[in-house]
């Protein structure tokens, strides 16, 4: 059974990944084809999480490659942004049946994975993809309350504070027309959020060498 040190050990996405592909650390693996770690560029500004894999991420073993996903390329895309230049995970990297809402104790186990995940890419901003993985995060927000907004917070094991922002996901909003509209409006936030999170950056660097 892998262990948590053993995650927390890996130095790289690929050896993280490598580990998540032959993970027993739940009951998930049974019954998945692949397991679906994550994909994208190892420094990208931008993580996005999801919830789990479904059947087309089972079968190709990346995530959102389905409907939902074409759905979120589409976004993506739209607001300037490929595919290759962000960074995609889910919550559980593996399909639960029937594509069931993960366990609590099945997102436990597979919670190192992305910890780890998040620390090496070192984002400038993780974008929840639906309450799942808002929850995990900060389990008393409500997703309803939450989409389209961002916050800055302490995050104790990444040792300094980190911008999150949360968008309803795209497999709830792909066909309710209203949600539709809402996600979308909500995600031509990120490329002005991310704008405003490198000029405080760059003011706090400036800062910083005239001191
Ligand atoms: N839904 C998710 O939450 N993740 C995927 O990878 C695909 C669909």
């Amino acid at each position: 059974m892998i262990s948590d040190s053993q995650i927390d050990k890996a130095l790289s996405l690929e050896a993280i990944n490598d580990l998540a592909r032959n993970c027993t650390r739940c009951g998930l693996f049974k019954n998945a084809t692949n397991s679906v770690p994550g994909d994208g560029n190892p420094q990208a500004e931008i993580v996005l999480i999801g919830e789990a894999p479904g059947e087309k991420e089972d079968q190709q073993g990346k995530p959102f490659v389905g409907a939902a996903g074409k759905f979120l390329t589409e976004m993506l895309e739209e607001n300037g942004y490929k595919r290759e230049d962000v960074y995609i995970a889910n919550v559980v990297k593996h399909r639960p049946p029937a594509n069931r809402d993960p366990l609590p104790q099945e997102v436990e186990a597979c919670f190192p994975y992305l910890k780890k995940q998040i620390e090496i890419i070192n984002p400038k901003v993780i974008v929840f993809l639906g309450r799942h993985s808002l929850n995990r995060f900060f389990p008393d927000m409500k997703i309803s309350a939450a989409h389209g907004k961002a916050f800055r917070k302490e995050v104790e094991w990444l040792g300094k504070s980190q911008v999150f922002f949360a968008l309803y996901h795209p497999a709830a909003a792909l066909h309710n027309g209203s949600m539709r509209d809402v996600l979308k409006a909500d995600f031509m936030k990120l490329p002005k959020l991310l704008k405003k999170i490198n000029e405080e950056t760059i003011a706090t660097n400036t800062k910083e060498n005239l001191n």
